[in-house]
């Protein structure tokens, strides 16, 4: 993947530009990234001013130096796109590189992530711009990687884009007659007549035609990736064997990043957990895995973390420190899921503007002799001692499903329990069980090929797709199991309703229907039992009429009392109910044991977690008490060196990367 290095990675966004007064602080900079065991810079991010003072007029020699000084002191560098934030002059030339709302308010210049999707102006320049940068640093030694971009997100709705959303649809649907069907536009009598009728989905105008809702949001997401294809072909023009990424972001629903991964040799994202700000630091580490396994999952190959707060994060509610010991857990649960590097926003914290208390490697004092300072460099040093652990790979024999598609249209839904429809907490809800026994998990969606899988656990999956239905038909007649819940199969690719009601297409294969759907405000609960012991109910609750499905739980409460809660037909389950947790557990543990899945080789105290990648073993304790473990056999801990056999002790925070040569 890096033909130029062979650690992980190391190393932070390096805003130099707003250094260039001060030269000491340049050249100190090298210094101190080469005492915090630094291998790695990312620059120009928002350089594009700087290197291009007035159109067409470049002047790369600011770069040239800090490139220069970053391979001399044997520093790679990741080298940005600097499209997320324009310069002030190309703003006022070319006014249509300014985003609409959707409102239809033009924005005045300023901000960054900004600009219009559709611009051809935008595209031009940053194509110019990207292809210089290129060819000038194509044969610098120190170019590890390309940084498209940042953080690409957020929607235009300017004319520009209204007739390209038009010519998208066009295309798709060929007729208007099409259109309207899959719209369902007879619906308020909103049927379309001309295409120049049709506008982006806004607050002043139509917000509630689903389907042209999801349609909008393809489009923005197709556009985004066709932005980011132009600049990749800029680059690959002049660097064909450089690879590219473009960094990601956690709740970024705006894109369907499935499809965005396939434009990238290399996926990366920017992880900014909310570590101290929560009760317990396991429930944000639960959280951060699973965006992990997402991440991980788009290209089932190692990813890069290319931001992380080295310690608070400014633009959270309380920006919390990150107590002694986080930053390295936080780091290598990271490295655990995949990262193939460790990397910040940013290397020195700026004085001004809105960043200007974020977190970074050195703080306004400009000291190394800080607590920051020396956490960030005893990591550095324990990612050198891991230099193995680069470019493994991690197998999982469990999969869980989500769909980005499947969440716009969950997003949309007038209807169920409108404050808590909780698609993300759900699928976290049906992953905790998993994470906690160590067992790996992927988090892939329905285009995924899911053969390799024992179990593929599917909550919500209010929209089936065409194909999916066959697939996990498939998958189950291959002997794998599959479970879902309810608010499954409601809805097709258009968001229409399924005519046989739900779970739709997937009516034979869980053998059975749903005839109503109860939802429960938050002081009611209803109880289910099963084998005995009783569950809670909150939020949602199915009634359904099993069609030849076994009952495993039902109902003892509520109207609905006797009528089934968890049926099974075969190897497909369906959970009728939304449970507080509980019956996640239990069924996930009985599955875990029935498929042997394979699990972590060490007995687990709550809070602590096991997570393997390749022929390792990462443990961190997450819960707030020194923990102890055994292992089932003799292993090493790469971090110590040492040999651990028998009963170990785990402080909070500690972290222990253990091998045992090729053996679990
Ligand atoms: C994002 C951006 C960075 C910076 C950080 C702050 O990830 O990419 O430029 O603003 O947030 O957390
Ligand atoms: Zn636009």
């Amino acid at each position: 993947m890096f033909p130029e290095t062979d650690v992980i990675l190391h190393g932070a966004d390096y805003n130099y530009e707003q250094w260039l007064k001060y030269p000491e602080i340049l050249e100190n900079d090298i210094r101190l990234m080469k005492e915090s065991h630094m291998s790695v810079m990312t620059l120009n991010v928002f350089g594009w001013t700087l290197l291009e003072r007035e159109e067409d007029v470049f002047d790369f020699s600011p770069l040239d130096e800090r490139m220069d000084s970053l391979h001399k002191a044997g520093i790679k560098v990741i080298l940005a796109t600097p499209s997320g934030a324009r310069p002030a002059w190309l703003a006022a030339k070319y006014p249509e590189v300014l985003r609409v709302n959707a409102a239809r308010e033009r924005e005045l210049f300023g901000m960054r992530h900004n600009h219009c999707l559709t611009s051809p102006a935008y595209r031009e320049r940053v194509r110019i711009f990207d292809e210089k940068l290129a060819e000038h640093f194509k044969d610098h030694p120190a170019l590890l990687m390309w940084h498209i971009s940042n953080e690409l997100g957020g929607e235009c709705h300017c004319p520009l884009c209204q007739e390209a959303f038009r010519k998208w649809l066009q295309e798709k649907y060929g007729t208007l007659d099409n259109l309207n069907e899959a719209w369902n536009t007879a619906f308020w009598s909103h049927t379309y007549t001309s295409w120049q009728q049709i506008e982006s989905p806004s607050p002043k105008g139509e917000f509630l035609v689903h389907g042209q809702n999801l349609d909008w949001r393809r489009f923005v997401s197709d556009s985004h990736i066709s932005f980011l294809r132009n600049e990749i072909e800029a680059v690959r023009k002049h660097t064909p064997s450089i690879p590219v990424t473009t960094n990601l972001m956690y709740y970024n629903e705006g894109i369907d990043y499935v499809k965005l991964a396939k434009e990238l040799d290399i996926v990366s994202w920017d992880n900014y957990p909310r570590w101290n700000a929560e009760r317990d630091s396991f429930s944000v580490a639960l959280d951060t895995a699973f965006f992990h396994d997402r991440i991980r999952s788009l290209k089932h190959q190692p990813f890069i973390l290319m931001e992380s707060s080295p310690s608070s994060t400014n633009w959270q509610n309380t920006a919390c420190l990150k107590t002694p010991g986080m930053h390295e857990a936080a780091s290598l649960q990271a490295v655990a899921h995949g990262s193939d590097s460790v990397q910040y926003f940013q290397w020195r914290k700026s004085r001004g503007c809105s960043e200007k208390f974020h977190g970074a490697v050195v703080s306004h004092d400009g000291r190394s002799d800080t607590r920051v300072f020396r956490e960030v460099s005893k990591l550095g040093l324990d990612l050198e001692k891991l230099s193995g652990v680069r470019e493994t790979g991690t197998k999982s024999e469990v999969a869980v499903i989500y769909d980005t598609e499947n969440a716009w249209a969950i997003n949309e839904i007038q209807g169920y329990k409108m404050s808590r429809k909780n698609y993300h907490e759900t699928l976290v809800s049906w992953y905790a069980p998993l994470y906690k026994r160590g067992i790996s998990v992927d988090v892939i969606d329905q285009s995924a090929d899911l053969s390799t899988y024992k179990l593929v656990v599917a909550p919500m999956l209010y929209m089936v797709k065409p194909d999916f239905a066959g697939k996990i038909r498939q998958f189950v007649d291959d002997g794998g199991v599959f479970v879902t819940t309810y608010m499954t199969g409601i809805a097709d690719e258009n968001d229409l309703t399924f005519m046989n009601g739900a779970p739709g297409p997937l009516e034979e294969l869980l053998g059975l229907r749903v005839e109503e759907t109860d939802c429960l405000p938050d002081f009611r609960t209803n109880t289910v039992e099963m084998n005995g012991l009783s569950y809670s109910n909150i939020d949602i609750s199915d009634i359904v009429i099993s069609e030849g499905a076994e009952v495993l739980a039902r109902y003892t409460s509520s109207f609905y009392a006797g009528s089934p809660a968890v049926l099974r037909n075969g190897n497909a389950y369906y959970v009728a109910f939304r449970s507080d947790g509980m019956l996640e557990d239990v069924l996930i543990s009985d599955l875990a044991d029935e498929l042997s899945l394979s699990k972590a080789p060490v007995k687990l105290e709550e809070g602590v977690t096991a997570v393997r990648r390749g022929d390792y073993l990462f443990l961190i304790n997450f819960s707030d008490k020194e923990s102890s473990f055994t292992p089932d056999h003799e292993m090493r801990d790469l971090l110590t060196g040492k040999t651990i056999s028998g009963e170990e002790t785990l402080p909070v925070n500690g972290v222990m990367v253990l091998t045992d040569d090729g053996r679990f």
